[in-house]
């Protein structure tokens, strides 16, 4: 079993966006997976909650005297791959996760205000991982809400290249990801073959190529 974890110290990026999307696309792609949602605004159970969608999704949230509970509960989950949808912010959630992820997602917008928020949360994820000096913790700059028809949208993948980590296909800003979470689905199966499908499946198996074996 694997673990992705996304997160951003900023918030509304589109983490929970591109934590569901993912998971959609590898059940499709015939993984078995589960969505651990850490934030207590519990966007995506919410979201999963009276739907069928292929994969579970359960919040587990991280406190003060729980951590290696969640740690425990996390890493015996059965199944392929774990996503865990992260709060924005730093803090426990987010040190407790990136110690135990083979890969850390991180979405990031194409404002010059995003990439320093991006550029934060690389330095705090390496400080998290350093209390083991064998982790090589594998991190990828995933560029979300991207509008190419603006010059900050052409650039952002390049600006995100020059963090010098890897950088991952991009999620265009496309009203059919708001449409489809509005309709409990992922875009696997609310819009499949629509751009946004192909975005999610471009940036899917990227993660998995990315995933550390
Ligand atoms: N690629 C996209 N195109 C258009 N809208 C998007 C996209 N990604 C996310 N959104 C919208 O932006 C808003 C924030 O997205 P989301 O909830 O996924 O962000 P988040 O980072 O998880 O936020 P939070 O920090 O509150 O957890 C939502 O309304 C969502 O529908
Ligand atoms: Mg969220």
């Amino acid at each position: 079993m694997q673990v992705i974890a996304v997160g951003q110290s900023k918030g509304g990026f589109g983490k929970t966006t591109l934590a569901i999307n993912v998971a959609g696309e590898l059940v499709k792609l015939g993984r078995s997976v589960t969505l651990v949602d850490a934030d207590p605004q519990g966007c995506a159970v919410q979201w999963a909650e009276p739907r069928k969608l292929g994969f579970s999704v359960r919040q587990e949230l991280v406190g003060l005297r729980n951590v290696s509970l969640w740690i425990r509960n996390v890493l015996k989950t059965s199944g392929d791959i774990v996503i865990v949808d992260m709060p924005s912010g730093f803090g426990i959630t987010f040190e407790t996760a990136v110690l135990i992820s083979d890969l850390v997602v991180i979405p990031c917008g194409p404002s010059s205000l995003d990439l320093n928020s991006a550029k934060k949360t690389i330095l705090k994820a390496r400080e998290s991982t350093r209390v083991d000096p064998d982790m090589r913790l594998k991190v990828v700059l995933a560029p979300t809400r991207v509008d190419l028809e603006t010059d900050e949208g052409q650039q952002i993948s390049d600006a995100l290249t020059d963090l010098g980590e890897t950088v991952s296909p991009y999620l265009s800003y496309d009203v059919d990801y708001v449409r489809s979470f509005a309709a409990g689905k992922p875009v696997s199966t609310f819009a499949p073959g629509k751009p946004v499908d192909r975005e999610v499946q471009a940036l899917t198996s990227f993660l998995l190529r990315s995933i550390p074996s």
